[in-house]
């Protein structure tokens, strides 16, 4: 039996249908087993991080969330709909609502800020061309770098090419938006100054974010609630609020993972036990 996942605060909200459902979800490369029996739900408006050491299967739960592989057990539900078996079809309708910031995620280098936002719409809408620009600039005025439009990649900071990427992944005012280590390689002031950014896109524009880190400060400043990832376990293994889960973990493991003090902002959280193996 598969110990259950332990759930502190907050409670689910009453009346209200999560956004995204996973239910007994499993992950395998070929015979590789990632991860198995991982349950839970996201809220509309919700910050919901996904969180863990390093290869625990973050960035690989995520990458079934958006379609890019189907579940070796279990399923995913986006706004309603089951993205593992989904056709080309419902899985285009599913896209349509979601926008993605890889880990890593670079800009095109040879093209502007503008023409890196405007991708999307050139590819999911017929909008023309004067219209594109327009929806595009008002996504970098979003993330505050209307300035920065005519630039190219390389000649803008580390932290404005995220805030870029942001923008671009909400050229199709996405109801949910998933964002993979967004402040990996950023100064600590930088990466405050992206998770002011995204808790202020969340409370104006009411969209979900999912978002996979592992940086504490993040964290603490950003999360709803937080799903733990460990790989000792290979699987979930607790869901709350941070500071619930810091304080209050029935998992030593989970309690060190919140409590870690004088962390180094870019290196990875301390192995669980058995992660070696
Ligand atoms: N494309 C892949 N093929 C085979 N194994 C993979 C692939 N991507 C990730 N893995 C393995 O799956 C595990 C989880 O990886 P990942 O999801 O990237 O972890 P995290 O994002 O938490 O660091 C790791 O053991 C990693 O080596
Ligand atoms: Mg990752």
């Amino acid at each position: 039996m598969p110990s259950p996942v332990e759930i502190l605060p907050p409670p689910p909200p009453e009346n209200v249908e999560p956004i995204i459902r996973v239910q007994d979800f499993h992950a395998a490369y070929g015979p590789k087993t990632v991860m198995k029996d991982v349950s839970f739900e996201i809220y509309p408006g919700e910050v919901f991080i996904i969180a863990g050491g390093s290869g625990c299967g973050k960035s690989t739960l995520l990458k079934h969330m958006i379609g890019l592989y189907e579940p070796a057990g279990g399923r995913l539900f986006i706004d309603g709909d089951d993205i593992g078996p989904a056709d080309d079809a419902l899985k285009a309708k599913i896209l349509r609502k979601i926008g993605v910031a890889y880990q890593g995620g670079a800009l095109f280098g040879s093209m502007t800020c503008l023409g890196n936002v405007r991708l999307p719409l050139e590819e999911f809408t017929d909008l023309p061309g004067a219209a594109m620009d327009a929806v595009s600039m008002s996504k970098l005025k979003l993330v505050e770098l209307e300035h920065a439009a005519h630039l190219m990649p390389s000649e803008i900071s580390g932290g404005m090419q995220k805030r870029v990427a942001l923008a671009r992944a909400m050229a199709l005012d996405p109801k949910i938006l998933f964002l993979d280590e967004p402040s990996a390689g950023l100064d600590p002031i930088t990466s405050a100054d992206l998770d002011s950014l995204i808790l202020s896109l969340s409370r104006m524009l009411g969209t979900t974010f999912v978002i996979v880190t592992h940086e504490l400060p993040s964290i603490f400043s950003i999360a709803s609630r937080v799903l733990v990832l460990d790989a000792s376990v290979k699987t979930s293994v607790a869901i709350g609020d941070p500071v619930s889960l810091r304080e209050r973990s029935r998992n030593a493991w989970v309690r060190e993972f919140f409590s870690r003090k004088g962390f180094d902002h870019r290196s990875d959280p301390p192995l669980s036990p058995g992660s070696l193996s």
